[in-house]
């Protein structure tokens, strides 16, 4: 029966990095891997995240089973830090997940197990949310997010499309640093959407998976509070793998608001009957490495200095891409407004495999860069790249 199965198309990142590897050009530029990287190209360990580990080592006396819920130290103490001055009553709880992705996918679980039976999202958006919720069979309708030659949001196509939603439907919303475009809601856009989710009596489903990164956990956490505030119920899909700089060790968490705090006990046991379906138990390690800090005013300022030279060099970076105004008819202006790791910039193929080629510089076919590639030096050599494919 296994005949049957053809070959998957490889993923065209992964591809990327073997062709980057190869290159033996001095001047080449990563501009595809989703990882944050410092000016020299790597992505180190936080040193507090090195000094959690170092404890959780020494006092670590059992690797017994944790339990489908995870670690519920680290899914509480992140609670403070999402919600900010959102008070949530006894309405919000949650569980550790596998990821942001483990989190999207158990919501997307529980969404099916509710009866929701179609969700919305802005268009592009990060990969993988199509495919989760086709996995599970949730139909997803798209709307543009964002109009890449002009870099302007479509907040119209989000009404649209909004306004053709029905009581009952999802609604994906990405909290903060937008993957990929980069551009994120204003929190005057952001009042209007949790006003139209709320009245139409659509599900949101927040999806934060770079808090802190675009500027600071409280900036960044605005929509949530504007949507938690306005709708009974709420799904939270969490994601501490890139403000804590912890991608492969897999840490995240969703949360659930219900209209009423008695309901928390009967939702947490559904989500830990689903994940008990899907992976059983979360990892520990880095869960119990992120508690460490947050229990710990010392490492919790080392971890907050860290991720603030993080978001400082990204701003850096930016402002230098937007002072070039325009190149051809690529907007970087934009991109000095736009929040996080990425921003996309209107590439034909041809202009994207020639820069590739001709000045080694890397990015995804869908003309997504990776912000955190760039470096103050090497700016000068994209910019001369994308004047020659662009002109
Ligand atoms: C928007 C979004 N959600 C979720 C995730 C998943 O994060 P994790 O690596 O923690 O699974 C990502 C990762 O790239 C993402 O960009």
């Amino acid at each position: 029966m296994l005949e049957q199965l053809t070959a998957q198309p490889p993923d065209a990142l992964l591809a990327l990095i073997k062709l980057y590897a190869a290159d033996s050009r001095p001047a080449k530029i990563d501009l595809g891997v989703g990882v944050y990287r410092d000016s020299s190209g790597g992505t180190p360990v936080f040193q507090a995240i090195k000094a959690a580990e170092a404890r959780l080592l020494a006092a670590q006396d059992s690797k017994s089973y944790l339990g489908p819920e995870g670690d519920m130290g680290f899914v509480r103490a992140i609670m403070p830090w999402m919600l900010g001055e959102f008070d949530p009553a006894g309405r919000i709880d949650g569980l550790q997940t596998p990821g942001g992705t483990g989190a999207v996918r158990l919501a997307a679980d529980l969404l099916l197990k509710i009866g929701v039976r179609r969700i919305w999202m802005g268009a592009p958006s990060w990969p993988n949310h199509v495919q989760i919720f086709d996995a599970v069979g949730l139909a997803c309708e798209t709307f543009r997010h964002l109009d890449v030659a002009t870099q302007r949001l479509d907040f119209n196509a989000l009404e649209t499309a909004l306004d053709k939603a029905e009581a009952g439907d999802a609604v994906l919303l990405h909290g903060c640093c937008h993957n990929p475009t980069g551009a994120d809601y204003s929190e005057a856009q952001w009042d209007q959407i949790a006003e139209t989710v709320a009245a139409k009596r659509l599900f949101p489903l927040i999806d934060l998976a770079y808090h802190g990164l675009g500027h600071g956990f409280e900036a960044d956490g605005y929509g949530l509070r504007a949507v938690l505030s306005a709708v009974p119920e709420a799904l939270i899909a969490y994601s501490c793998d890139k403000n804590f700089g912890l991608y492969r060790e897999r840490v995240g968490a969703l949360y659930a608001m219900t209209a009423e705090p008695g309901q928390q006990a009967a939702i947490q046991s559904n989500l830990c009957a689903l994940a008990r379906a899907s992976w059983s138990m979360p990892p520990d390690h880095g869960a119990a490495s992120v508690r460490i800090i947050l229990e710990d005013e010392g490492l919790t300022g080392l971890w907050l200095n860290e991720l603030e030279s993080m978001r400082a060099r990204m701003r850096s970076v930016r402002d230098t891409l937007a002072s070039y105004q325009a190149i051809g008819s690529v907007d970087l202006a934009a991109v000095g407004q736009q929040n996080g790791l990425f921003s996309v910039l209107q590439l034909r193929p041809e202009q994207i495999s020639a820069l590739r080629a001709d000045w080694g510089v890397y990015m995804a076919g869908s003309g997504r860069m990776n912000i955190a590639g760039f470096t103050q030096d090497n700016i000068p050599h994209f910019i001369e790249g994308l004047r020659a494919v662009t002109a």
